[in-house]
């Protein structure tokens, strides 16, 4: 095998991605990519720009130009830090409809398989499996229900002191953003043919790092 194996993950808002994904690259000593903060980059960029969420030929131009660059713990746009700023709510309010431009998907996805040229990364998002990584050779979809996922997104916005939103709201939101994310024309949130699925209610975090650690082994022969 030329390139060393990747590891897809995708699943819906909240489900746990980012954190098993950063614990498995961790484990495993691989690269961590979290497509997710690059929409939110590109978002967070339009809305800076004050563009209107449909203004498809600027946000290209605008997306031509921006230049990302993702580290362990840091997310870049054009020299700006912005990894708190891309987790507001005005951000998550916006970034599926963004997401859902061909524009945007085309280039991202360009700079995400170049980013996992050569393997030995874990990439999370909505598409990892069925469209930027379809040659992957572990293949995870990872899933909760809405409340589930609502409870967590509570915490975790408690936890960055950004206030405390109610259930109800946030909900909404994740239906929301499911909705969208699943029913765009390009690259919908699904599950790959070939994912295994892992709904990660009743499973600890290690659970779920430990089995994904374990498929990646059985490929890789470690
Ligand atoms: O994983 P996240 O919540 O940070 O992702 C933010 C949004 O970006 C999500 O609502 C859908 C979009 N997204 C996408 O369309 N494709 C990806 N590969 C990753 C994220």
């Amino acid at each position: 095998m030329s390139q060393l194996p990747i590891i897809a993950i995708d699943g819906p808002a909240g489900a746990g991605k980012s954190t098993v994904t950063k614990l498995v690259a961790d484990r495993l000593g691989l690269l961590f990519l979290d497509s997710g903060a690059m929409y939110r980059a590109i978002t967070w960029l339009v809305l800076e720009a004050q563009l209107a969420l449909d203004d498809e030929p600027n946000i290209a131009l605008l997306v031509d130009r921006a230049k990302i660059v993702l580290t362990k713990d840091k997310v870049v746009v054009n020299d700006v830090d912005v990894t708190e700023a891309i987790r507001t709510l005005a951000v998550t309010s916006k970034v599926s409809t963004i997401a859902a431009l061909g524009v945007v998907r085309v280039a991202l996805v360009k700079q995400q398989q170049e980013i996992g040229r050569q393997g030995g990364i874990v990439a999370e998002g909505r598409d990892m499996c069925t469209n930027v990584f379809p040659q992957a050779q572990v293949k995870i979809f990872l899933t909760a229900s809405v409340a589930e996922r609502a409870k967590r997104r509570q915490q975790d916005l408690r936890d960055r002191g950004q206030g405390d939103v109610s259930l109800l709201e946030l909900e909404q939101s994740i239906a929301e953003r499911d909705k969208i994310d699943s029913t765009r024309e390009i690259s919908p949130l699904q599950k790959a043919v070939d994912a295994v699925e892992i709904i990660t209610v009743r499973l600890t975090i290690d659970e779920v790092v430990d089995a994904i650690v374990a498929m990646y082994r059985q490929v890789a022969n470690k």
